[in-house]
């Protein structure tokens, strides 16, 4: 491709993206392509010439886009979100116009040191005490590894990392079965072993209870086990509960234990003075994880992962070949130390566009304007009758379920529920998720998409009553 042809092209796709940003709202946000039709489109081997960009263009709109999910579509509700904006693109279009590899500070200067702001940024922009230090990652669930493995290594003085575990070496790990599943995730790549994370008890209001985690310490080292670490959530995944920090900390300090925190979708709305009591215990904290690819208008993957110890974090992770050795020494932050990967994308242009360009006051309203429209749904939700709510909303995430009068069996409700959110997302109109809340499926809906306003969610409530009632209960 010739710089005036990339130019022209250029061009081209911008128009393209502007219109798609401009009408996602007539696509299905949730594709209907069934398994294996997109793979039957595409040649089984390479073409050996190239091709005209225009067939391939022309492939793009007519293979890839059918099969799309469009989650920048404003009436996508289903997971959380992964949240874009047009700064967040534009910013996008650079790093891959750089194409730079930001292993090292050497590597590119203004990457390693925009990182570090934005990091401090966010810090200061979600109430995080100073003594806490971040850094970008690609997931929430590679931060929570990251921490898991610096638990490790503190705890035994870097000796697994030296010689591998011996056998006498038993850990144990804690966390509440609402927990995202990266956890366990986490806990089996660590080599802690799954059978060894203690998924605890909830309240009622699906947060871990702090009287089960002692009682499990203490079982543990009753029984030869050395409790390692404790992870505590802000927002879970099922429906947004906060655990306790300031009880579940306590306990961590007495035990001397880790605390890690996945707050990976919640932790933005720290930003909102008015949710920071979510953080109340963070003296406690360890480590921090959350997402901007979540809900700070920052396209997907951006994680900030935040450390209290990171000399820890780097002596778990840090290795020094003769070939990656720069004269800089300890006056710079080679991020290739602080995780898992050795090339790293520049990922802080893209925060730094997006705080400038709305503010943190824009961010903010963004947030609030959300919040409260889930607000509004949940209260009438709960005035309808024929549906309930399933857990409180702290969030913009609503969980409920359609509960038609004399319909009592709870796996006939579930397969209503089931079918009423099949049928919707099949609609093209909206797309919702699922889960199971104390054994019950429950629908989710979370109203956080960068575009969505009032209308569509008052469109996919209206739609909802309308589906539900039109379903016939089977027994
Ligand atoms: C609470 C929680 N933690 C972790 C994750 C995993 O995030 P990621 O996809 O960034 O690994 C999710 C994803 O939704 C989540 O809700």
């Amino acid at each position: 491709m010739t710089p005036e042809e990339f130019r022209a092209r250029a061009h081209e796709l911008v128009d393209w993206m502007a219109d798609y940003l401009e009408g996602v709202e007539q696509y299905p946000v949730k594709s209907s392509a069934a398994p294996r039709d997109i793979i039957r489109k595409l040649p089984a081997t390479p073409p050996d010439a190239g091709e005209p960009f225009d067939n391939i263009f022309r492939d793009f709109r007519e293979i890839v886009l059918p099969g799309m999910t469009h989650w920048q579509h404003p009436s996508f509700f289903a997971y959380f979100p992964a949240n874009s904006s047009p700064p967040s693109v534009l910013a996008e279009m650079l790093t891959a116009t750089l194409g730079a590899q930001c292993m090292s500070w050497a590597t590119s200067p203004a990457a390693t040191e925009l990182e570090e702001r934005m990091m401090e940024w966010l810090r200061g922009m979600i109430g995080l005490p100073d003594a806490f230090t971040g850094v970008i990652q690609d997931t929430a669930s590679t931060a929570t590894l990251t921490a898991i493995l610096s638990a490790r290594e503190r705890d035994t003085v870097f000796l697994i990392n030296e010689r591998g575990f011996s056998p006498e070496m038993r850990f144990a790990v804690y966390c509440s079965t609402e927990t995202h599943s990266s956890i366990e995730k986490a806990v089996k790549i660590a080599g802690l072993g799954k059978s060894h994370l203690r998924k605890l008890p909830v309240d009622d209001l699906y947060a871990l209870m702090p009287r089960a985690l002692e009682d499990a310490i203490n079982r543990d080292r009753r029984r030869g086990y050395t409790p390692l670490c404790v992870i505590a959530t802000l927002g879970t995944t099922g429906s947004t509960a906060v655990d306790p920090l300031p009880a579940i900390g306590a306990i961590c300090r007495k035990h001397r234990l880790w605390l890690h925190v996945d707050a990976a979708f919640a932790g933005s709305a720290l930003i909102l003075p008015e949710l920071r009591w979510m953080m109340d215990g963070i003296e406690f904290v360890d480590s921090f994880v959350f997402n901007p690819h979540k809900w700070l208008l920052t396209n997907f993957d951006c994680t900030a992962f935040f450390v209290r110890d990171v000399e820890s974090l780097v002596r778990t992770f840090e290795i020094l070949p003769e070939y990656l050795k720069t004269p800089e020494g300890a006056r710079v932050n080679n991020y290739r130390d602080w995780g898992i990967q050795l090339g790293r994308r520049f990922r802080a242009l893209k925060l730094w566009f997006v705080i400038r360009s709305y503010g943190v006051q824009g961010l903010q309203a963004r947030l609030r304007e959300q919040i409260a429209m889930a607000h509004r749904l949940a209260d009438t939700i709960a005035k309808t009758p024929d549906f309930e709510l399933l857990a409180p909303v702290p969030l913009s995430l609503v969980c409920f379920r359609y509960h038609p009068q004399g319909v009592d069996g709870e796996t006939q409700l579930d397969s209503l529920n089931t079918q009423l959110m099949e049928q919707l997302n099949r609609s093209g109109a909206m797309y919702l998720s699922h889960t199971k809340l104390k054994g019950r499926v429950a629908l989710r809906m979370a109203i956080a998409q960068t575009s969505v306003q009032q209308h569509h969610v008052d469109d996919a409530w209206a739609l909802i009553l309308r589906t539900a009632r039109s379903l016939t209960p089977s027994n």
